[in-house]
């Protein structure tokens, strides 16, 4: 199946769009940073719903970079091309979080990403998005984090699948359906 770039995106294997409007009500006029951003898509298309223009997102990999610098770059320029852990986190009201721990232990020889990224936030809301998030991650974050909710949500990337011949090239899906539901969970960092 060849995918159709979704109009705004930069990174066409993936349409994390549809979480948006599930988490909105934790979003509208925050300040946000994505930590590990791709090509900026979930801020981008935050902005331009009209929730919030105070948005940074940090992303190191050099795949996100150059395609974001190949197709202009300039409408991505809240990206902080830099490595999370070496940088001071810039402040914000709201963090999204969608980081994969086996993608981080392979890149930073460390397998606690989150809790490197948990150390370095200020007090804040912190949307985890991350993918079936494991047993010992998703007890990680409680015991550090206040739960404030918890979210199922739909999201269907099939109806990007089109069969155009000028469309991209074939997304290999591998432990990757392109329906389903995921989970958005939403917790509080406080000092008390
Ligand atoms: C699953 S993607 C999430 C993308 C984005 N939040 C979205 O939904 O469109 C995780 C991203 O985190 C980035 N990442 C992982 N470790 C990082 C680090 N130490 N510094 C910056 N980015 C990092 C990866 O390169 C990857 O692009």
């Amino acid at each position: 199946m060849k995918i159709k770039p979704h109009p705004i995106q930069k990174w066409p294997e993936r349409i994390p769009l549809d979480v948006i409007k599930c988490i909105s009500h934790h979003l509208k006029d925050k300040s946000i940073c994505d930590i590990g951003c791709g090509a900026g898509d979930l801020l981008y298309e935050i902005r331009k719903l009209g929730l919030s223009d105070k948005i940074t997102g940090i992303e190191f990999k050099y795949k996100f970079i150059q395609m974001i610098e190949e197709m202009g770059g300039t409408d991505r320029d809240y990206i902080i091309r830099n490595d999370f852990t070496k940088i001071p986190i810039p402040k914000a009201e709201v963090y999204l979080i969608w980081i994969d721990e086996s993608d981080f232990s392979n890149t930073h020889n460390c397998n606690n990403c989150h809790d490197v990224i948990l150390d370095k936030l200020p007090n804040s809301i912190i949307v985890d998005l991350t993918n079936s998030p494991s047993k010992s991650h998703l007890k990680k974050m409680e015991e550090k984090l206040y739960l404030v909710e918890k979210i199922d949500y739909d999201y269907n990337e099939e109806k990007y699948g089109l069969s155009e011949p000028e469309l991209l090239e074939p997304y290999k899906i591998e432990n990757y359906p392109l329906k389903g539901t995921r989970k958005a969970i939403i917790y509080e960092k406080r000092s008390d």
